[in-house]
């Protein structure tokens, strides 16, 4: 990943030969999220592997394009996929995208995801705006020569998630009578799900939910000077004492199920973001 700039020089100009739009906000779909996206009217939906250097999306459920277009009258792109840190990339290929959202002019970032519930009084299938994170991935995107031009060396994260707009966006869940949850996430890299032991630990060291994704994105994003917000979908209960066991499958359905849910949400909440 030498000269980072001079490859979004390169994936920005690809985009540019087919889109001409300047979105304000960026959007990443996260598992058993990629239908948030369908009332978004596209002008151009750009397979990742039509823009150099942009990684392919291998998980489950994660349609790998960038859709280009309006979204509730807001400008967007939309990653209809991620790539994670298990499936082998390096941190500065997980945050590419990130990049490229910033290198296409957009000042806010949406992130969404699957989670697991470590809170006792959260239940699967609920939806929890990111307040905070732990990153336990071992990793950082960050790690190596800092580009100036991108960001600062040592990127300040006290408000990460930026608490103006956590405080929108619970406005929006109470008027729309959306149960909306609010916590910690916790990064783990994955891909085994968490032991009895793991759970109990992320929860003792004050985690509301564990992902595989996500944080390294926010990490990215905040080094962008980029504002974010971030949505769990609680798809398993993590409790340690009662753990079931749970399936890849049923982690995407039950993203799936909640998905219309936290898809009004988002629609209520995006021109809201936008004029700010
Ligand atoms: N652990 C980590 N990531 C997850 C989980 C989990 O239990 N559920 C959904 N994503």
């Amino acid at each position: 990943m030498e000269n980072l700039r001079s490859m979004l020089d390169e994936s920005v100009a690809a985009i540019r030969r087919v889109w001409n739009g300047s979105p304000r906000v960026g959007i990443v779909l996260g598992t058993g999220l990629q239908s948030l996206a369908d009332r978004c009217q596209v002008d151009v939906a750009l397979p990742y592997t039509e823009i150099p250097y942009m990684p392919r999306s291998t998980a489950p459920s994660h349609r790998g394009r960038l859709l280009l277009g309006t979204w509730c009258g807001v400008p967007v792109a939309v990653m209809q996929g991620r790539v994670h840190y298990y499936e082998g990339y390096s941190m500065q290929q997980v945050t590419y995208g990130i990049r490229l959202l910033k290198a296409l002019g957009v000042h806010t970032v949406v992130l969404t995801n699957a989670a697991g519930a470590l809170n006792p009084l959260f239940r699967r299938g609920d939806i929890m705006l990111i307040a905070d994170h732990i990153n336990l991935m071992g990793d950082s995107p960050l790690i190596g020569p800092n580009d100036d031009t991108l960001g600062d060396r040592f990127p300040d994260m006290s408000d990460a998630y930026s608490a103006a707009l956590r405080q929108q966006i619970r406005t929006v869940a109470l008027e729309q009578r959306i149960l909306l949850r609010e916590g910690v996430l916790v990064a783990v890299h994955g891909p085994a799900l968490e032991t009895r032991a793991e759970y109990r630990f992320l929860r003792a060291i004050g985690a509301d939910a564990v992902g595989m994704s996500t944080v390294p994105e926010v990490i990215a994003a905040v080094h962008s000077k980029l504002r974010v917000v971030g949505f769990s979908l609680l798809t398993d209960e993590c409790f340690p004492d009662a753990l079931q066991p749970v399936s890849a499958a049923e982690i995407i359905a039950t993203a799936q199920e909640s998905a219309p849910t936290l898809q009004r949400l988002l629609e209520a909440v995006l021109p809201k973001i936008e004029c700010q």
